[in-house]
């Protein structure tokens, strides 16, 4: 197997924009790594994106998820250093390759860019106790930046796990996972939950992931939408709002209010049944302003659990009202959906699809549409129509096919 990417499995040309953003025309990052580095790569890893079917804004509340892996991959060459520096470098960035010394690699540097996701995780396996030396990194990511399908998830896995090879670290998925958070979290500066790297490190083909974000137990679930003669679109709206970095860290510090309000650890502990008595709480105790990311997060986890029923009953068409509650949901309550959003998921319901919502931290990105196999290159074209009609860039859309999540390729 050559580290080169394929085309996307299963992406008709009815629907999809060709193979972009899913190829990697140029050449592989092995060949790339020898041209920057002067030496061959030790080997290739790839870590993927992901589509989340349902539970948006419930992983920092620990609640529940369901992501699936996609076939774009983030694809790093790599081999070990014996100075304990990092030298990165991308095909998709400018600005060449970023160097840290091994002192260098704390958090805080002004000028790191793209490079802090490799860096951090290689700051948080240190700063665990992991042995591990340096490293030269070269990436080549077919994820889509920007988009909500999680391409620095896919950046921090890929790294997480070829320096677990490369080092024998013999971190498990669950591990890596956790690391890359860290590094996130605290390396990069982005307080965002585990839902994606949970996804790209442990997401198997074929099958959608169940996970309980705060135990990490975890299910895959067989999800094959086109035995039941339909298809799981994404349509990302390729528009990316500023605001959206600080509307996530105020989401979050609303959710944690309201459950110190409700005298609960997490948002999770408040069971469906009691949602109304838990509102009638919030406006005595002068939190009002919360209940909308409440009802949110209440409700969505029961749709998660709703969405698992019915995958176990066969009953998979049944999830389009799913989604499009998750998304007025959204919209409403927990207020993070955006015109172009609401545009994506009102035309694909319009013009035939079962359900959609939109996915990821909101402000732009992308929306999931569950269709009929039939009505797919209507709905596809629909949506470029109203895009057009609105004088917004066109979209790029593709199925979600279930994919691997993160591995050694080579
Ligand atoms: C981003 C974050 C995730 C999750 C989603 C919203 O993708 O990285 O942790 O919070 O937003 O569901």
């Amino acid at each position: 197997m050559t580290d080169q990417e394929s085309s996307v499995p299963g992406s008709g040309p009815e629907v999809a924009d060709g193979a972009e953003g899913t190829a990697d025309a140029g050449p592989s990052a092995s060949a790339r790594f020898r041209e920057e580095y002067g030496r061959a790569p030790e080997g290739v890893w790839a870590a993927p994106g992901r589509a989340n079917l349902i539970g948006e804004h419930t992983d920092y509340n620990g609640g529940f998820v369901m992501p699936l892996a996609l076939p774009h991959t983030c694809r790093v060459a790599a081999a070990r250093r014996a100075d304990g520096a990092l030298r990165v470098r991308s095909a998709d960035e400018p600005g060449g390759t970023a160097a840290y010394r091994p002192d260098e690699l704390a958090p805080g540097r002004a000028d790191a860019g793209w490079s802090a996701y490799p860096a951090g995780v290689l700051w948080a396996l240190r700063r665990t106790g992991a042995d591990v030396g340096g490293a030269d990194l070269y990436f080549s990511s077919a994820v889509p930046v920007g988009a909500g399908l999680s391409s620095s998830a896919a950046l921090e896995l890929a790294t997480a796990v070829a320096l677990n090879d490369l080092y024998g670290l013999g971190l498990g998925a669950e591990q890596l996972a956790r690391l890359c958070q860290l590094a996130e979290n605290e390396f990069v500066g982005v307080p965002c939950g585990i839902m994606d790297q949970m996804a790209s490190a442990s997401c198997t083909a074929g099958h959608a992931l169940h996970l309980d974000t705060r135990e990490l137990s975890q299910r895959h679930v067989p999800f094959d939408v086109t035995a039941h003669g339909l298809r799981l679109l994404v349509v990302d709206t390729r528009v990316k709002h500023s605001v959206g970095d600080g509307e996530y860290a105020s989401r979050r510090e609303g959710c944690e209010r309201g459950a110190a309000a409700l005298g609960v650890p997490q948002l999770r502990d408040v069971p469906h049944r009691e949602l109304e008595t838990a509102l009638e709480v919030l406006a005595a105790t002068g939190c009002g302003e919360v209940r909308g990311l409440v009802r949110h997060v209440v409700t969505e986890n029961e749709r998660v659990q709703e969405t698992l029923r019915l995958l176990d009953a066969g009953e998979v068409p049944a999830l389009g009202p799913v989604l499009d509650r998750g998304h007025a949901s959204l919209r409403d309550d927990y207020r993070v959906s955006c015109p172009e959003l609401d545009l994506a998921v009102d035309t694909a319901t319009e013009a035939g699809a079962l359900g959609a919502r939109m996915m990821g931290a909101g402000f732009g990105g992308s929306v999931v549409v569950l269709v009929p196999q039939t009505a797919a290159s209507d709905v596809a074209e629909a949506v470029r129509g109203a895009f057009s009609a609105a004088g917004h860039r066109s979209p790029r859309i593709f199925e979600a096919v279930p994919s691997e999540g993160a591995r050694r390729i080579s």
